[in-house]
């Protein structure tokens, strides 16, 4: 009932009480959950960027949408993320290594057999020129790891799609480091008069989209 409660009541935060602030242990917790989100073969192809102050946030400005101003203007902070868009040879031995280092491979053999798996994988999505587009997908599943994470610490949120990424890529340099803005989250605390608050979900009935098979 705890966990139902939660996807309930969670929701997109339109307005923030501008005075209110995540504590920073809090936000730890917030970026663990991003950390430790999974992601298709381990790839990890995220990066997370974070303005948690006024001059940060003002930088990133330029490339929101106005109807989303507020909302990072009033938030505490905001977690911008961008995806790697070329996993290359170096990316995926640094994964290779990174799996050893936590203790992933008692057997070499099966470090071996895993990275190989995984360059099947990445190159098939090569071959087809779709690198970005499943990087980006992990990178979702990530926000849906943030935005319910945050709803259990009380914590309010807005995933913003609502930015110009090429814009960002520019403001941040993500090209020149073959990297590709995707999302915004703006975390923080809802205003008293949050209109989305109190407004009840709207969502598919289950019989029309779950199928018994
Ligand atoms: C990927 C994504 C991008 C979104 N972008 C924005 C946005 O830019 N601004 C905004 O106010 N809401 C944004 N939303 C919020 C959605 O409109 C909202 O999640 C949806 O209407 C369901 O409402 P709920 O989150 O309150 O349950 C976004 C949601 C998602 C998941």
């Amino acid at each position: 009932m705890e966990i139902l409660k939660l996807l309930q009541e969670r929701h997109t935060t339109k307005k923030y009480d501008a005075s209110r602030k995540i504590s920073d242990a809090d936000f730890d917790l917030l970026l663990e959950s991003l950390r430790l989100a999974p992601s298709s073969v381990n790839s990890q192809p995220w990066e997370f960027f974070i303005a948690d102050t006024k001059e940060a946030k003002e930088k990133l400005l330029p490339a929101i949408a106005d109807f989303n101003h507020s909302r990072v203007t009033d938030s505490d902070r905001l977690i911008g993320c961008a995806i790697h868009t070329d996993l290359d040879e170096t990316y995926m031995q640094d994964l290779d290594d990174q799996e050893e280092t936590d203790g992933r491979y008692q057997d070499p053999a099966y470090k071996v057999d895993n990275g190989q798996r995984r360059r099947f994988f990445v190159g098939k999505y090569r071959d087809a020129g779709e690198i970005a587009c499943w990087a980006g997908k992990q990178a979702y599943i990530a926000q849906g790891f943030l935005l319910y994470t945050a709803a259990a610490l009380g914590i309010h949120s807005t995933p913003i799609e609502g930015w110009d990424a090429d814009k960002v890529d520019e403001i941040l340099g993500l090209r020149e480091k073959g990297m590709h803005a995707q999302y915004a989250v703006a975390l923080g605390y809802g205003a008293a008069d949050d209109h989305n608050a109190a407004r009840p979900k709207s969502r598919w009935p289950a019989q029309r989209i779950f199928h018994k098979l």
